[in-house]
């Protein structure tokens, strides 16, 4: 097949096309060469000779029709997904973008096969909850004033009983909590309801916290990954916000990829949205002892900062059962990708710029914060 990735520069997507490429596809991208995720706008030195590289905008149809031209199948990789107040940019970016394409695929008749594009756990917000009852509710995010007060678990709103306990949660929740997920809510939306009214096979992926070698260490939504192996490369504990006691999701890149060429092949995916997660919860403690352990700092012994980050989800787990029935299941560890991730960190040309950047990245952000004592 002739397929595009849009964002096919990026971490998710050069990976895709490495995969595509080994099973004999033409493989075409379009990217724009982001800041920060890709310094100086430079073409990264990981991405295969064998891909027809365009630099360009998702949002420039042009650009965009040019480079859907002769294609069978297209990945939406491409994404604005900072945490920067640009609430506009997000749309512009990540729904207009995604609208452009089944605009251009219906006015252009181009004879395009599937249109899988990503989406996000965010789109989860808090996830499915349970009280003390059974009775299920998706939360909000918890209030400042509560978190001011060190005390994290989810309260139960009038009409529920405490304690609640969260659930792994399947692909029929909706709840977002910040633009970034509201805006992959509506390109979820967008390209399956314009893919079945026009016909044109289309699949959501809702990929959890994806790890791997060529994650840009200059994100800021990468996480626990990049900033507790950054931490441990500069011989540093690990800072632990709220209790350590979060529960997360991460998933390999290649089990990620490994679902996105499932995907492309099996037509019973065609108009379905998917959760790609670790199917393995783990907490932020448990998490930054694998990364510590891994950088050999064995001696280290996690304790919570007193710190945390206003508008963090408190737990979050993707139900991944939908796509375990196509044939699918996450193969790596987390272990693993914490070793790739570290000898990706190794090969880094300035881990000190890095650190600099993240710091002034979260300064500005003003998102942490102490506990009132
Ligand atoms: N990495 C994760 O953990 C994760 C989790 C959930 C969802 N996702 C989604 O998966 C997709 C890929 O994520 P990733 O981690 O590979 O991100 P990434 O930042 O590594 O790659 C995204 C690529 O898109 C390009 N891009 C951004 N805006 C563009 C535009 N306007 N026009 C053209 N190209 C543009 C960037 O230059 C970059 O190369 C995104 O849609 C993201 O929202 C990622």
């Amino acid at each position: 097949m002739k397929i595009l990735i849009t964002g096919g520069a990026g971490f998710i997507g050069s990976h895709t096309a490495d995969a595509l490429l080994d099973e004999g596809h033409e493989v075409r991208v379009l990217d724009s060469l982001e800041e920060p995720v890709h310094p100086g706008h430079r073409i990264p030195g990981y991405l295969d000779d064998r891909i027809e590289f365009v630099r360009g905008d998702v949002r420039d149809e042009g650009m965009l029709l040019g480079a859907l031209q002769d294609r069978d199948a297209v990945y939406h990789l491409a994404a604005f997904q900072d945490y920067l107040p640009v609430f506009s940019r997000f749309f512009d970016v990540n729904v207009t973008s995604t609208a452009l394409i089944y605009e251009l695929i219906v006015r252009e008749k181009l004879p395009i096969r599937k249109v899988i594009v990503a989406s996000s756990q965010a789109t989860l917000g808090e996830g499915l909850y349970h009280d003390a009852d059974g009775k299920p509710l998706l939360p909000d995010i918890r209030p400042a004033e509560q978190l001011a007060q060190g005390a994290w678990e989810i309260q139960p709103p009038p009409g529920f009983r405490g304690p609640l306990r969260w659930q792994p949660t399947t692909e029929t929740v909706a709840n977002p909590q910040n633009q970034y997920g509201i805006s992959k809510i509506a390109e979820e939306q967008v390209a399956l309801h314009l893919g079945r009214r026009y016909g044109i096979p289309s699949v959501a992926m809702r990929y959890s916290i994806v790890q791997g070698p060529r994650q840009s260490f200059y994100n800021a939504y990468s996480g626990a990954c990049r900033v507790f192996c950054l931490s441990c490369h500069q011989g540093v504990d690990p800072t632990i916000y709220e209790d350590g006691l979060q529960v997360r999701d991460f998933v390999n890149v290649h089990d990620a990829v490994a679902a996105n060429l499932l995907v492309l092949h099996d037509a019973r995916a065609d108009f379905e949205m998917f959760h790609v997660g670790g199917d393995k919860a783990v907490t932020v403690m448990e998490f930054a002892r694998t990364v510590s352990d891994i950088f050999g700092r064995r001696s280290y012994d996690p304790q919570p900062s007193g710190k945390y980050r206003f508008g963090d989800t408190r737990h979050i787990f993707s139900d991944v059962s939908k796509l375990k029935g196509l044939g699918w299941k996450p193969a790596r560890s987390c272990e693993e990708s914490v070793e790739a991730y570290k000898t990706w960190l190794g090969e880094a040309e300035s881990v000190d710029r890095i650190l600099e950047y993240c710091d002034r990245q979260m300064a500005a952000l003003d998102v942490v914060r102490e506990v009132d004592r």
